[in-house]
């Protein structure tokens, strides 16, 4: 019998109305739009606005939307919901079970999966092995992050940096060669240091001291973690493209973390694959952690032809990265 995979049958995706700009920026922290192009890469990102009140479930819940206008499934035959993010709505109860609640997807069990930028390729390999396994034919993998509310807008370290969105994709068993191959997940625990939010947790729970010290802030050693993301990003791809028999020009996209366009540069340049074949959205939407993969996945479905083989490729605090290896499944 032929092995079953996990394959994505369908994508969707939400980013939310209100765009920062770099100008907008400038006018609260010592910064300016040509700065965060050349450093960073960015003209602009997408913030869910505290006004609003609403959180990263509301994202969710859209993402679904937009997949739902484009794939006709049922939602009670969602068997899981795996929702990888960093900032769900509450810290009780988890954001899987809202999620399952408002969209209907009531036979599903969920949870949360915490793993920073790599929760999406994490929650994947999580996906694939359940399906793979046949007990479960469809699971639902959502990651998406609302990063606007931890980031110090007084810190030009960070606030041009991140943002807010969210994608989902709906995973479902098939015996064609094709869906999730191979993956190569890593986690670190020495980031602590360099890349981290001290406060809320059971360590420092929040408390007038914490918010006195910002510590409900991400802060980062930006070079440091620079470096890293770089060299584990391109060292996990050159792996994952050996160990799968690939050669460079077998490779149709690399789909990498969004975190610095220069990042992305170094790890096409170390891997010799052309900057056309390398999806790169953060021009427009920033950083979004969890969500920068699937968002780019959005916004590439229809160029994706079935059959494409496709790297995914994430680091994160933790340390956590990796590299997913699928081979695409439908035309939009
Ligand atoms: C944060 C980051 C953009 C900083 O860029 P950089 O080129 O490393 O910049 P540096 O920190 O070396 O700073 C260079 C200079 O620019 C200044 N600078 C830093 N941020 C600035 C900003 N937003 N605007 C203007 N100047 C800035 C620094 O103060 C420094 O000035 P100095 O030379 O007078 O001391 C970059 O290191 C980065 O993207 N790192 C990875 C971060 C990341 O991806 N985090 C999430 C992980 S998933």
């Amino acid at each position: 019998m032929n092995k079953v995979h996990a394959v994505i049958t369908g994508i969707g995706g939400y980013i939310p109305e209100y765009v920062l700009t770099n100008e907008e920026i400038s006018t609260y922290v010592d910064t300016s739009n040509e700065w965060i192009l050349q450093r960073i890469g960015i003209k602009e990102r997408r913030i869910l606005k505290p006004e609003e009140g609403v959180g990263v479930t509301y994202l969710a819940e859209k993402a679904i939307e937009d997949l739902r206008s484009k794939k006709d499934f049922d939602p009670l035959e969602i068997e899981a919901i795996i929702f990888a993010t960093s900032t769900p709505d509450y810290i009780l109860p988890n954001s899987a079970s809202l999620i399952a609640y408002k969209t209907g997807m009531t036979n599903a069990f969920g949870f949360d999966l915490s793993a920073a930028c790599s929760g999406y390729i994490y929650a994947l390999e999580v996906a694939s092995v359940y399906i793979s396994s046949g007990k479960y034919k469809k699971v639902m993998v959502i990651a998406g992050d609302v990063l606007s509310v931890l980031t110090d807008t007084l810190d030009r370290n960070t606030c041009p940096i991140f943002s807010d969105a969210c994608g989902v994709a709906l995973l479902e068993a098939t015996t064609e060669e094709e869906g999730i191959i191979d993956s190569i997940l890593h986690v670190d625990g020495n980031s602590l240091e360099y890349l981290h939010m001290l406060g809320g947790g059971s360590v420092h729970p929040a408390s007038h001291e914490t918010v006195d010290q910002r510590m409900h802030f991400i802060q980062q050693d930006g070079k440091v973690v620079f470096k890293r993301a770089v060299t584990s990003m391109a060292e996990v791809c050159e792996e994952i493209i050996q160990k799968n028999h690939l050669t460079k020009d077998d490779v149709k996209w690399v789909v990498p973390h969004q975190a610095n366009l220069r990042i992305i540069e170094a790890v096409a340049s170390r891997l010799d694959i052309p900057l056309d074949k390398v999806m790169v959205n953060i021009d427009k939407y920033g950083n979004s952690s969890a969500g920068t993969i699937p968002l780019c996945l959005w916004d590439w479905e229809k160029h994706m032809r079935k059959g494409d083989n496709v790297i995914l490729t994430a680091f994160g605090a933790g340390y956590t990265w990796g590299a997913v290896y699928l081979k695409w499944g439908y035309n939009a």
